[in-house]
Order: structure tokens, then sequence, then C-alpha cells
């Protein structure tokens, strides 16, 4: 870019990484999850007929599959408002009861990562989730007392990568319904990316939807940040989205043509090359990837054993026979 070149305004959305925009607004725009919607729909719309809050719901599965989207429809089926936090983010007591107490009734209360609550937070949750209510201990020792305030009706939608490691108490508490969210398939993807590609203003074709998706792992959040990467491309090159454009931006990413990345491929490569196929540890395999142990498990772990690539066994993780094929034709 040249200096002289004339400095142009910068509008919210691009600012914003687009990435609100692309976000579905119905459930019309919502694909795949097909049974998770369904439950959704008849647990919201009876609610709603009621006037009742609905139930508490909890979604979990691999990151990028559309929990946070799925978490605005139901706010937006219930007519009521969304209020978002994570568990990280409520440290203390004190944080949860302030994000309580300011519920309007009927409000969503989003929390994400729910897995990261720390035990005192959850305690306090149960009888938030179950009776409506908060206890809340006032001073120490033998004046200390217990004051009960009662809360607004409200939703929870909670999310997590990691359900294993929900207490059973808390899990409990989900009495609208638990909720797994699936990988799509290359044809969901592909329709994803073509409302995507409108949105962007950027002209496609089926064969290089077909191509994008199938280099996403099979989620819709990749889907859509590799349809940006390859419209940048494009763009810098004049404009024309084609198949060169596509294979160059992968070549550029280092993603490979079943969507691995290179941490992807340093974690089978590290199991096939180092430990002869394992088993081996998730511990030992972080160290020597210096990945963290949770990415691995949350992030590029459930794709590579959905792709038929890596087994988890009670002895630690092993690479199949496709993993060591696919390795050798793709080393790094
Ligand atoms: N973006 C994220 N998840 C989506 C889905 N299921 N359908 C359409 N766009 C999405």
């Amino acid at each position: 870019m040249s200096a002289s070149e004339e400095k142009k305004e910068i509008t919210r959305d691009e600012a914003n990484g687009l990435d609100k925009t692309l976000r579905p607004q119905t459930w019309e725009e919502y694909i795949g999850q097909a049974k998770t919607k369904e439950n959704l729909r008849i647990l919201l719309t009876a609610a709603r007929e009621r006037g009742h809050a609905a139930e508490h719901i909890l979604l979990y599965g691999p990151p990028g599959l559309g929990k946070t989207t799925l978490a605005n429809l139901v706010s937006k089926t219930l007519g009521t408002n969304m209020k978002i936090t994570s568990g990280p983010a409520i440290e203390r007591v004190g944080d949860l009861a302030a994000i309580l107490t300011n519920l309007s009734p009927g409000d969503v209360l989003f929390i994400d990562e729910i897995h990261r609550l720390s035990k005192s937070i959850e305690e306090v949750l149960y009888p938030a989730m179950e009776s409506g209510v908060l206890d809340i201990i006032i001073g120490k020792g033998p004046s200390a007392r217990t004051v009960q305030l009662e809360l607004p009706p409200f939703t929870m939608v909670a999310a997590t990568t990691r359900i294993s490691l929900l207490s059973s108490p808390l899990r409990s508490r989900f009495s609208g319904g638990t909720f797994r969210l699936d990988f799509y398939s290359d044809e969901e993807i592909a329709t994803i990316l073509k409302r995507s590609a409108i949105l962007l203003g950027v002209k496609t074709t089926d064969e290089i939807l077909d191509s994008i998706a199938k280099r996403c792992r099979a989620t819709p959040r990749t889907a859509n940040y590799l349809l940006k990467r390859c419209r940048d491309l494009a763009q810098l090159e004049g404009g024309e989205l084609n198949n060169e454009i596509i294979d160059q931006t992968f070549n550029l990413l280092e993603i490979d043509d079943i969507g691995l990345g290179k941490p992807d491929r340093a974690v089978l490569e590290v199991i096939i090359q180092k430990f002869k196929g394992g088993p081996v540890g998730l511990n030992t395999i972080a160290a020597a990837t210096g990945e963290e142990p949770s990415t691995i498990e949350d992030v590029i772990e459930p794709y590579l054993i959905r792709h038929g690539l890596l087994e988890r066994t009670p002895r630690g993780r092993v690479a199949s026979a496709e993993a060591y094929k696919h390795i050798e034709e793709n080393l790094l």
C-alpha cells in the first residue's frame, strides 16, 4: 500500500471482524443440528405459551459449532434479553449475585465455559437455578447469618467444550435438557458458506464452496474464517475468487486437503514418529508439541477422532493406519 493512497473510513462491521453479521438471526438460517433445534423449539414455544421462563439448557461440543448462536436464538424465541458471561469471569460470589439480581423477568443468562466455574460459585448457583433464590452469607463467625434473595425468573443457557468436567449436581440442574452439538456435514457447511458469501459480497461457485467446506474441520466458524481469508487474497490479486486463489490461501495458512493445520499434524507426527504410533499420554503429547493439554483435548483431538485418525484408549492416544498414510503424504 502506498503512503499516498487515500485513507478510507473504517466502518464498524469491518472493525468488529464481521463475525456478528455472519451469525444466523433466525432458526431457518441456522443450518444443521436438526434434533437439537427441534427439541429447543418445542421447549421454548411451550414455555412461552404458558408465560413461564423456559427451563435451563446445557449445550456442549467442540468450539465453533454454534453454541453462542443457539443461545442467541433461544433468547430471540423467548422474546427476552440475553446477558452474557463466562465461567472464568465469575471470580467471586458477589460477581454472580450482581449478574443474577440485575436480570429482568424471563431473561436468558448465557454462561460460556461453565466448566471453569469454581466450586464455591457452583454451590451458590444450585438454589438459584432450582428455586430461584440466592443465599448470601453476611458477616463472619458466630454472628454470620444467611439472607435469602428472591430472583426474577430466568433461563440459564450454559455452554461447555468439556462436559466431563461438570459435576453431576450441576448437570442435573439443566432440567430443560442437555444437547450435544455435532460436527457439520460438507453439504451443511457449503449451505452456510453460500449465505456468508452473499453477506460478504463475494462471488463464488459450488466448486469453490465445496473445496472450502472440505477443509474447515466440519466447523462453521472455521469455514467462515477461511472464506474471509480467501476473499482477502482474491481482493489483493485483483478481485476474482477462483480455484487458484483457494489453493494459494490454503498453502499460505498451511492447511492440508482434509483441513488439518500445523498443530493437528504436529500431534499426529509426535505420536507416530516419537512414540511409534502410541499409546501415549496427553501430557507427553502436550510437552512434545508445545500445545496446552486443554487445547489438544478440546480443539485438536475431537476432529482427529471424528476423522478416524486418532483413538483415545485407556492407555493413551493411538494413531490409526489412516493417520500414518496422511502424515506420510503431508509431511511438515
Ligand atoms: N454459523 C455458526 N453456526 C451456524 C449454523 N448452524 N448455521 C448457519 N450459520 C452458522
